[in-house]
């Protein structure tokens, strides 16, 4: 089988924003407590942060990471998590069904986040709670000082405010497992509310709006749309989750994840572009795609239901596959494609909770699949997304049709002179790919990276074998004429570089 894709630097999509690298740490199972924070641990630092995930978290490239929930924020009291650790309560938290000490806390996140080198982003509580608690958390967050709530943060040690510049109103409230779940109308009313009371405390913070839990959702679009209609002017982005389940074993479909991500995207910029041009907005939304992964998910409700209340559970630790890791890489390609409308994007989560780095409790860290083309993504996505328009064989899947068996997306980074192109082949035999870079100035190839499934689709990294799964080197591209042709093993992500 053979496909085309043309590259060319005049086809430009818009900047690569590292903001597309982010992930996500919940209060939810074992991402904070034995994940990113384990007292007591031979790698733990002085606060409690394991250090090897620390460094795991500074080599996959993280750039924003939010916090703290989830559906955990729908429940939570920040004030729960501040002050003298000893006098903090401990809570039911009714999402997860787990006890929650409140050891970590804002200051804690704060701390690690400087130490991990990302973006703190913050969601509020728009479930039980509302206008004033969201701005009594911003006040604590971001006020210089001279107020009761500030000060309170400088007596707890921060002595300058954080200055937290993104913030999520609310988690997936158009989903009935929400705790305070709502009508489009009701949240529309009370994100519109809340964001122009926080944007009086502090107008430099973007703010996020709840778009739909995922594509599939009833009210999917018309949640969109009621919800844009009340706080368009207000709010900087709409988010947008979603999740893909291998569980049913079909191969094809799973492969084709990044065809719905894809759609999701355009029908939430056609929908955000419908409510703009009916109030007169010149100002374009972008996408929050805060929430994205592959994901297990028919496994969850057998986990809850299992056990009574506890602390820190290990909950949906999903060991991912090679083939998983070539969905990731997938929709890692489809976030930068749409880098002119989605400006901020984070993988679900971070540690333990389906996650790209995985820690045993007093034990070892170790990457998954999935860790390596959100790394080598991070890392060589760098300068201006381009436009490439691949002619591709189809192949027939039962989920979404007849789907293109190649994707790709290439990134030019003008300063450094470098050509990447990210390309992956859904199918299951080898395809040959023809690149046409004659719009390049006299392009050499300089690498391959291939991380292949074809062979293996079910091997991952455990503990025991913590490197089964990484992408390897394969013959350097050599380009003739302008042109280049490389062999995409079956069921593969692949990296490749040019100067
Ligand atoms: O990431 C796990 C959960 O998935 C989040 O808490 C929730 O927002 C989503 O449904």
């Amino acid at each position: 089988r053979t496909a085309q894709v043309t590259v060319d630097p005049a086809f430009a999509i818009g900047a690569a924003d590292r903001r597309l690298f982010g992930s996500f740490v919940e209060h939810m199972g074992r991402c904070v407590y034995g994940g990113v924070f384990e007292p007591g641990h031979p790698e733990a630092d002085a606060d409690g942060f394991r250090t090897d995930v620390l460094g795991l978290t500074r080599e996959l490239g993280v750039s924003v990471v939010r916090y703290p929930g989830g559906n955990f924020v729908s429940g939570y009291r920040w004030e729960d998590g501040v002050g003298p650790v000893g006098d903090r309560p401990r809570r039911l938290d009714l999402a997860w069904k787990t006890i929650e000490t409140n050891a970590f806390g804002l200051h804690e996140f704060m701390t690690w986040a400087a130490r991990a080198q990302v973006e703190p982003m913050m969601a509020v509580n728009l479930g039980t709670r509302g206008v004033q608690e969201a701005c009594d958390l911003l006040e604590y967050t971001n006020h210089p000082s001279g107020t009761a709530l500030s000060d309170l943060r400088r007596k707890h040690g921060a002595e300058q405010p954080y200055g937290v510049r993104l913030w999520c109103l609310g988690n997936e409230l158009d989903g009935p497992w929400q705790v305070g779940h709502k009508t489009a109308a009701e949240y529309g009313r009370l994100a519109a509310e809340t964001a122009r009371a926080m944007k009086l405390v502090d107008p430099s913070i973007s703010l996020v709006a709840c778009g739909s839990s995922n594509r599939g959702m009833p009210t999917f679009a018309s949640w969109e749309a009621t919800v844009l209609e009340h706080t368009y002017e207000h709010v900087d982005y709409i988010s947008a989750h979603t999740y893909y389940d291998p569980s049913d074993g079909d191969q094809a479909s799973i492969l084709a994840s990044a065809v719905d991500m894809d759609s999701f995207i355009r029908e939430v910029v056609a929908t955000a572009d419908h409510v703009a041009a009916k109030q007169r907005h010149r100002r374009k939304l972008r996408i929050s795609f805060d929430e994205w992964n592959v994901w297990y998910q028919s496994r969850l409700q057998a986990d809850l239901d299992r056990r009574g209340w506890v602390e820190a559970p290990a909950l949906i630790e999903d060991t991912f596959t090679a083939l998983d890791a070539v969905v990731v890489g997938d929709l890692l390609v489809t976030l930068l494609r749409h880098a002119d409308r989605v400006g901020v994007a984070c993988q679900a989560q971070l540690a333990n909770v389906i996650a790209p780095i995985r820690t045993r409790t007093a034990g070892p860290a170790w990457r998954q699949s999935i860790f390596h083309p959100f790394a080598l993504t991070a890392r060589y996505a760098r300068g201006t997304v381009l436009r490439t328009e691949p002619v591709s064989p189809t192949y027939p899947t039962a989920r979404y049709g007849d789907v293109p068996v190649l994707d790709t997306v290439a990134v030019h980074d003008e300063e450094r002179g470098e050509l990447v192109v990210f390309a992956v082949n859904r199918g299951d035999t080898d395809l040959a790919l023809d690149l046409d870079l004659r719009g390049l100035p006299r392009p050499s190839g300089q690498s391959h990276l291939t991380l292949a499934a074809g062979e293996d689709p079910t091997a991952s990294n455990t503990e025991a074998e913590p490197d089964r799964v990484t992408p390897r080197e394969t013959t350097t591209p050599t380009v003739d004429g302008g042109r280049c042709a490389v062999r995409l093993p079956a069921i593969s992500w692949n990296l490749l570089r040019f100067a």
